[in-house]
């Protein structure tokens, strides 16, 4: 008979080996190459839930995992209005206890300058892809309809810098305004889990 305590050790490295092939299929794969051990779920993308009102609305976009570096995203974004007058944008990022409990971990916002050109310099990244299959395409001015974003891939690259010993719990928002007026505020709240972190505990 081994002691108790060697016995649960056993469990912990047998269960941990099982695991650490298995978790990804929960969440994909995040973290700095070629050190990918955490898993990341993206848990909402869509408008900022008190500014429903503004000229761009974004409903709550469909999240699926499409293997273990990859998620799928889809849905509509509706521009209410031409956009005539340039459009600048930044983007916040907060750190969260629970859902309620959050404070910023870049502070103040970082501007992102003038959409029109900062997008025109995302044809080959991550946002890229997502507007690249956006039916009709989303061009600079923004124009009043619906645009559908149809199945954009959105692989871990974007979200590598997320820690999981920083935080479990991320927000990012998107703010834009355009001749003095708020126009659009996403928000995209993630967890990413270290594996140490989803091995049961004993
Ligand atoms: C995951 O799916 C994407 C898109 O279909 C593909 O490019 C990628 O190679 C896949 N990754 C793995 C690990 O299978
Ligand atoms: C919005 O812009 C489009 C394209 O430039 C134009 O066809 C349309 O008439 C404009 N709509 C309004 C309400 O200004
Ligand atoms: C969030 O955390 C704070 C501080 O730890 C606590 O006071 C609050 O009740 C928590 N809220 C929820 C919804 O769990
Ligand atoms: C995007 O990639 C294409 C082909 O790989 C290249 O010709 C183009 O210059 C790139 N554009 C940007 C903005 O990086």
């Amino acid at each position: 008979m081994l002691p108790r305590s060697t016995t649960a050790l056993v469990t912990v490295v047998v269960v941990g080996i099982q695991l650490s092939q298995q978790y990804f299929y929960n969440g994909i794969k995040s973290g700095l190459e070629p050190d990918l051990k955490h898993s990341l779920f993206l848990d909402r993308i869509g408008q900022c839930r008190w500014q429903s009102d503004l000229a761009i609305f974004l409903a709550d976009m469909r999240i699926v995992q499409r293997n273990h570096t990859h998620y799928v995203i889809s849905g509509v974004l509706r521009i209410r209005r031409n956009i005539t007058e340039a459009t600048t944008a930044s983007v916040s990022i907060e750190i969260c206890q629970n859902t309620t409990q959050c404070r910023p971990f870049v502070d103040p916002p970082v501007s992102m300058g003038d959409v029109c050109k900062f997008l025109d310099g995302q044809r080959n990244s991550s946002l890229g892809e997502i507007l690249s299959h956006s039916v009709p395409a989303i061009e600079c001015p923004f124009t009043k309809g619906l645009y559908r974003i149809n199945d954009a891939l959105v692989d871990y690259k974007l979200f590598r810098y997320f820690s999981p010993h920083v935080s479990k719990l991320w927000r990012i928002d998107f703010v834009g305004e355009s001749d003095r007026k708020r126009v659009f505020c996403v928000r995209i709240e993630l967890f990413v889990y270290s594996w140490e972190d989803m091995l049961p505990r004993y």
